[in-house]
């Protein structure tokens, strides 16, 4: 089938739906609804055999909608209507959520049902909640609706009744520091996260705060800063405490858009005199507190798990978990796994940090040197099994981290992105090595040049990754600690890792990194390169003017041959 996406942002979800409808054979088409009245013209121009917009902030005009079945897809059950609808779920505390599949009518959200997903709301945040569970349940109604759709013969179900709640504004959404308990605090950040954040008071300006997690331990007057760790602040509640990775300024009027910052980066100076409270890489169990790197062991499986916000890794977080990877190499395990958390695996080097920098040239050659290090450790290591597990997606820099590991695991749905020259960048982390090495030169050049996003499944066929892992977001780690220990076990790995040690002697990681790093020290140093601006316009989430070239260009992906 034709399919056309109309979307408000080639985000997550609208990349998933993408990826995934061209694995199952259709030609899928992509266009950005930034325009009132741009619709008609794209739906002419593609002449689709159906519609689909997997997230759209605005309404499809009459013209269109009249004239062809477009499928609006709805982040909440049947009836449940309105722009805010996972924000108020959160909100509310609800346990168990949807996504409905319906047609677009006259009537926002009001239209036939072609299908509906259910599933769990996990304490966290909003945004991973939607790139996990939330698309895991879209994805499973857009596929049956698709299929409804070319059967030919099923007949949308009318909405009995609905339900409109209006968009979630910020008044809602203010913290009351000195009435609302801990729960009550989580609720609201996680409902905020990561967009638009809580607006809130803090040290005499206003900030957006951004993620939210339980403290068990340190407590504090409501609403005051009692510690720091890595970045982030520890708030106190009227009984507890709680963890804010991020803030962003509110914008001045007439002012530049501000971006968020690790937290005590964008307090600067305003920083109080609290304390920087540690936490050990191997918590202790039943401990309740946030952390961005935890290690654990079983049997002779080791778990490195990490997870930062946006999968933004700087330069700090970078050199922080290379050190937990020494530490984890100096541990008697015969694999080490590498995340297997939920959400973002990695999106490579941490653009908003480098933006914020006095120099950001320099800052970028700082964190790409950080990250390279890191890549370089995972690929040196001669003496176990490494594994990447990835419970969400990944990008550029990120994947290429990945694909440093001996195998790479993904969870089905996972969708990544292995190209860079969207930033402009030409990208290192021994990239030049680790694609060629597993999907062929040609391949390779392919998935740069074209910069699409690729399903788990496709990655897979095409000898990307080793393995899709069928399991639900907060299920993964538990699993990939299953299929990590049977790896273990196997009487063959002792000679694997022999083979592996042998092998590793006639790689030049060295003459890649500085091959690699003569190229990427242009893009950060050329004042003329494109990367500072399309940095900038990144962490300012400027809009882009049309649909970007290489998504008209795509006509949807194919990319699912096996090694070139
Ligand atoms: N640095 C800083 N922030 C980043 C980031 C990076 N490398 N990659 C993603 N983020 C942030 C986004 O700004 C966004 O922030 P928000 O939660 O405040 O909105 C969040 O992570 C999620 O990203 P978003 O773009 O909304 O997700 P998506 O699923 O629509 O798209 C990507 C995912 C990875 C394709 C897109 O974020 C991207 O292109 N990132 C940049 C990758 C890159 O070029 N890295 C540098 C080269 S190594």
């Amino acid at each position: 089938m034709r399919i056309l996406l109309i979307s408000s942002a080639f985000n997550s979800l609208t990349q998933r739906v993408y990826a995934e409808l061209g694995d199952r054979g259709h030609r899928v088409a992509v266009e950005l609804a930034l325009e009132e009245g741009s619709f008609g013209q794209a739906v002419y121009r593609h002449r689709p055999d159906l519609v689909i917009a997997p997230m759209l902030r605005t309404a499809i005009p009459e013209e269109v909608w009249s004239a062809h079945t477009c499928l609006i897809v709805h982040p909440g059950p049947v009836g449940d209507r309105g722009p805010s609808s996972l924000d108020r779920a959160i909100t509310d505390g609800e346990q168990r959520w949807g996504v409905t599949v319906l047609q677009a009518s006259g009537v926002m959200d009001a239209g036939d049902v072609w299908a509906f997903a259910e599933c769990v709301l996990p304490p966290a945040g909003k945004s991973d909640v939607y790139r996990s569970e939330v698309s895991d349940a879209a994805l499973t109604a857009v596929l049956l609706a698709v299929e409804r759709f070319a059967s030919g013969s099923f007949v949308p179900r009318p909405q009995s009744s609905g339900r409109s709640r209006p968009y979630l504004a910020q008044p809602e959404r203010r913290i009351d520091w000195a009435a609302d308990d801990t729960s009550t605090v989580l609720c609201k950040l996680r409902a905020a996260d990561s967009q638009p954040g809580v607006l809130d008071d803090l040290l005499g300006g206003e900030w957006f705060l951004h993620g939210g997690h339980p403290e068990d331990d340190l407590r504090g007057l409501p609403g005051e800063l009692v510690a720091t760790r890595t970045g982030a602040v520890c708030r106190g509640t009227v009984d507890g405490a709680v963890w804010i990775p991020e803030l962003r300024p509110r914008r001045r009027p007439g002012g530049p858009a501000t971006f968020k910052l690790p937290a005590v980066q964008a307090l600067g100076s305003r920083l109080p005199d609290v304390p920087e409270v540690p936490v050990p890489l191997r918590l202790p169990d039943g401990r309740r507190t946030w952390s961005d790197v935890r290690y654990r062991e079983e049997g002779s499986v080791g778990l490195l798990q990490f997870s930062f916000p946006g999968g933004a890794m700087s330069t700090d977080h970078c050199r922080r978990l290379l050190s937990a990877y020494r530490f984890a190499c100096s541990r008697p395990t015969g694999v080490l796994v590498l995340g297997g958390t939920r959400d973002f695996f990695s999106n490579g080097i941490h653009l908003n940090v480098i933006e914020a920098a006095a120099d950001p040239a320099a800052e970028s050659w700082a964190n790409i040197n950080a990250m390279d290090d890191l890549v370089e450790a995972v690929l040196r290591t001669t003496d176990r099994i490494t594994v990447s597990a990835l419970g969400g997606n990944a990008s550029a820099g990120g994947v290429m981290l990945a694909l440093a590991a001996d195998e790479v695991w993904c969870r089905e749905g996972v969708v990544l992105n292995p190209h860079y020259r969207l930033m402009g960048l030409y990208g290192s982390e021994f990239w030049t090595y680790s694609l060629p090495r597993r999907v062929g030169a040609r391949q390779a050049a392919r998935l740069l040049e074209r910069a699409l996003p690729v399903s788990a499944a496709a990655a897979e066929r095409m000898g990307l990754i080793d393995r899709v892992v069928p399991a639900g977001p907060s299920e993964f780690a538990g699993e990939i600690l299953r299929l990590a220990a049977r790896l273990a076990a196997l009487p063959a790995l002792a000679s694997r890792i022999a083979d592996k040690k042998a092998a590793s002697a006639a790689v030049q990681l060295v003459a890649h990194r500085e091959r690699e790093l003569a190229r990427m020290r242009r893009n950060f140093f050329d004042p003329d390169e494109p990367y500072h601006a399309l940095r900038s316009a990144f962490v300012r989430k400027v809009e882009p003017t049309g649909t970007p070239g290489h998504l008209l260009a795509s006509g949807g992906p194919d990319l699912t041959s096996s090694r070139a």
